[in-house]
């Protein structure tokens, strides 16, 4: 067995070294020897005080995330946060001076024990945070209880509600550090504990009184706080908890605030929120582990990039790349483009300075870094190019072909194409090992998705490659097959097909936004459409018309086509699905006109509107990503169920704490889920097939993940 806590003495000081790579995450075992090694210290006559510090990176990332899923009972929660609260209750408790010495992270059970430390010291590139709501469960090692009485109800709530860790000279200011230090942590340490030793000084964080007017103040902060979160959680229960945990700090005594933490702790530990959540956070760091690309395959290291086509796309990619402090130049057929393309740029920078996101120093050092062209100067000395040209496969293939002459021969060719061929472009190229997918989101620079697309000769070092620059940029990569709309887009076909089809049956355009913004989505489907624009999917249907494809099976609605007929193209035209205040403008107004044109396009095909419940809309919708979903799975596109759970989050906003469309599948239950197809089958037609993987895994007895779950 490693030593998970390495004991040495210098000066009289014990140094009590956790040692538990990566990020010292708390097991039970490592919880174990953290409490033996404090008993050491206390009981060692050469030791006057203790400093506990992390080895590696960083101080404790917090509890083991893995430990959870061991969880199976409320008796099991509790008796596991009765055993940690006994054990934090130790620490405070011992006779001598006891400093948490801070560097990398304090999260979650890290800042915890940090808490119950008498005092605290970090390095002022630290951090520390209760980030538990964002795995759907509140902090439950007593956090709830000492951060408010550290920093203030007001400071606790907003940490432990939004998740976001605070940097070392904030937590200073805000009582829940005693020292920053800009150097050696270790050295600060020590001399904090003599100085404390040699005057006795102990502070027990549970003993700080909470006065009656800062209880008043705290419980209106709480008010204030469940109001703000009715909206902005989205349907996620943890922030709920957390208030209420906080709030029983103001009002109840130390022990008795515990023991409410300790209850809301284990209804959060088995909800299905927080299974959901904790998947996530092991899809999103699984999606960069490709089976057959070893760790070790080398990837090229991108000092300046090139983007082609200064359209929405191109600009949003170009000013990615300048964020993330890489010169890129930006390249369009003539100066007018180019000129829209650079103004899109300047007045998205304006815009966050406006909003104070970003400072005129910055907006001026970040777009120093796009330069625009007109021609392939410097092309010959980028490491990527992003070719975002207008979605037509002869302009594309040309672009490649031109691409392949102007650009050294290891440099990557990444294409933004949403929908066509990586092959066909690869082969354009002559340079096939070096042409993959770089499929991007819009608003490019604000959605963190991006879809790899692998196409057949794509080599591995342009895979990991594209990978490690995704992380650069902020994205999350996701690397998928080059299937048609890959994988994103084509399982948004069908959510689409199915929200036209049902608005034809009945449903509304508000009704069938309001209820997918109740499952938790920010923006329903007609509300996003209006948003990306609908003369966009009507260009692409029609584009594959001429091919004789088209998106997803089964009927195409008329209606966003008649839409697109009348100009109504969303938002920028102001009118689409809704009625705006203005062209660009977003205050909407629904509109009896696409009742009238839907009832038209219904009787054409013989459908009879009629009412649609609120629930068989959700069903419908996320069945269909369900059974789409496990297509690609099984014809190999998507290497995971997880991919695709990350891939609609990041991409499509489908609510985390669901899990994604897959792991959301299997609370509902795949027999469920099968059924409802086959009854869709019955009332709709033979469009509605069960995918094969569906149905044996049914047989099986299996869902995606495995075991088969069921939401309570
Ligand atoms: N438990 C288990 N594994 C963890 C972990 C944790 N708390 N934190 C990180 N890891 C693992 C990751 O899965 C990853 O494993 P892999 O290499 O096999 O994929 C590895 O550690 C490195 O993590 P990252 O790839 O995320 O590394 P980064 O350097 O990008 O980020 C980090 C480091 C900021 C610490 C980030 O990992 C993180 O945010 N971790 C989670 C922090 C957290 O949520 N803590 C609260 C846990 S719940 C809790 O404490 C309950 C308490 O109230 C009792």
């Amino acid at each position: 067995m490693p030593t998970l806590v390495h004991y040495d003495v210098t000066d009289r000081v014990a140094l009590l070294t956790v040692d538990n790579p990566p990020v010292n995450a708390l097991t039970p075992a490592l919880w174990n020897a953290i409490d033996e090694a404090v008993a050491r210290g206390v009981a060692d006559e050469a030791v006057d005080g203790m400093v506990l510090i992390g080895a590696g990176s960083t101080f404790i990332a917090g509890a083991d995330i893995k430990i959870f899923d061991t969880l199976r009972s409320r008796e099991q929660c509790l008796e596991r946060s009765a055993a940690n609260h006994a054990l934090l209750a130790r620490l405070e408790n011992a006779t001598k001076p006891l400093v948490a010495a801070i560097h990398g992270n304090a999260l979650g059970g890290g800042l915890e024990v940090a808490m119950a430390c008498h005092f605290r010291i970090a390095v002022v590139s630290a951090h520390v945070g209760q980030p538990e709501v964002l795995l759907g469960i509140i902090p439950g090692a007593g956090g709830t209880q000492r951060l408010p009485r550290l920093s203030g109800a007001a400071v606790a709530l907003e940490m432990c509600t939004g998740g976001k860790p605070v940097s070392a000279p904030d937590a200073l200011r805000a009582g829940i550090l005693d020292q920053v230090v800009d150097d050696d942590l270790r050295a600060g340490a020590i001399a904090l504990v003599n100085t404390r030793a040699a005057t006795g000084q102990i502070r027990r964080t549970r003993d700080i009184a909470i006065t009656p007017t800062e209880a008043a103040a705290g419980l209106a902060a709480c008010e204030k706080t469940r109001a703000a979160l009715g909206t902005a959680s989205r349907g996620s229960r943890a922030p709920f908890a957390v208030v209420d945990a906080i709030e029983a700090a103001l009002t109840l005594p130390f022990d008795a605030g515990s023991a409410r933490e300790r209850e809301l702790s284990a209804d959060c530990i088995l909800s299905t929120e927080s299974k959901a959540l904790r998947h996530l956070f092991f899809a999103e760091r699984e999606v960069s582990k490709i089976p057959d690309i070893p760790k070790d395959t080398p990837v090229a290291e991108i000092r300046r990039a090139a983007v082609v086509g200064a359209g929405t796309m191109g600009a949003g990619i170009a000013m990615t790349y300048a964020n993330a402090g890489i010169p890129v130049l930006l390249k369009e057929v003539d100066e007018a483009a180019l000129e829209r393309g650079m103004a899109t740029i300047r007045r998205n920078y304006e815009s966050s300075v406006a909003k104070g996101r970003m400072t005129p120093d910055a907006l001026a050092r970040t777009i120093a870094r796009i330069t625009p062209t007109t021609s392939y100067d410097g092309f010959d000395s980028v490491d990527v190019v992003v070719e975002a040209v207008f979605e037509n496969m002869d302009l594309k293939k040309a672009t490649f072909a031109e691409l392949a002459g102007v650009t050294r021969a290891e440099c990557l060719l990444a294409s933004n194409s949403s929908t066509l061929d990586i092959d066909e472009l690869a082969t354009a190229s002559g340079r096939p090992a070096q042409v993959i997918g770089h499929h991007y989101f819009s608003p490019a620079n604000v959605m963190k998705l991006l879809e790899i697309v692998r196409a057949r000769a794509t080599s591995k070092e342009a895979v990991a490659t594209s990978l490690t620059l995704a992380k650069r940029l902020g994205k999350v990569g996701v690397v998928v097959g080059n299937c048609f709309g890959f994988v994103a887009n084509r399982m948004l076909a069908y959510y689409m097909r199915e929200a036209y089809l049902l608005l034809e049956e009945g449903g509304t355009v508000p009704q069938i936004d309001r209820a997918l913004v109740e499952f938790g989505f920010p923006v329903g489907p007609f509300g996003m459409q209006d948003i990306a624009g609908i003369d966009v999917g009507t260009r692409i249907r029609q584009y594959l018309a001429s091919l004789g494809k088209t998106r997803a099976e089964g009927p195409q609605s008329e209606v966003p086509d008649e839409l697109f007929a009348l100009g109504r193209y969303g938002q920028k035209t102001g009118a689409g699905w809704y009625k705006y205040d203005a062209p660009g403008g977003r205050a909407r107004t629904p509109d009896p006109l696409i009742d009238e044109i839907a009832t038209r396009a219904a009787a054409r095909r013989g459908v009879t509107r009629g009412p649609i419940e609120d629930a068989d809309i959700v069903a419908r919708i996320t069945t269909a990503l369900a059974n789409e979903g496990a297509r690609v799975l099984e014809e190999g596109y998507a290497l995971r169920p997880g991919d695709i759970d990350v891939i609609y989050v990041y991409g499509f906003g489908f609510p985390r704490w669901r899990g994604g469309p897959m792991f959301y599948a299997d609370t509902v239950g795949l027999p469920v889920i099968l059924a409802r197809v086959r009854e869709y089958r019955e009332r709709f037609g033979d469009y509605w097939r069960p995918a094969p993987l569906l149905e044996r895994l049914v047989a099986e007895g299996r869902g995606f993940y495995g075991q088969a779950q069921r939401s309570a």
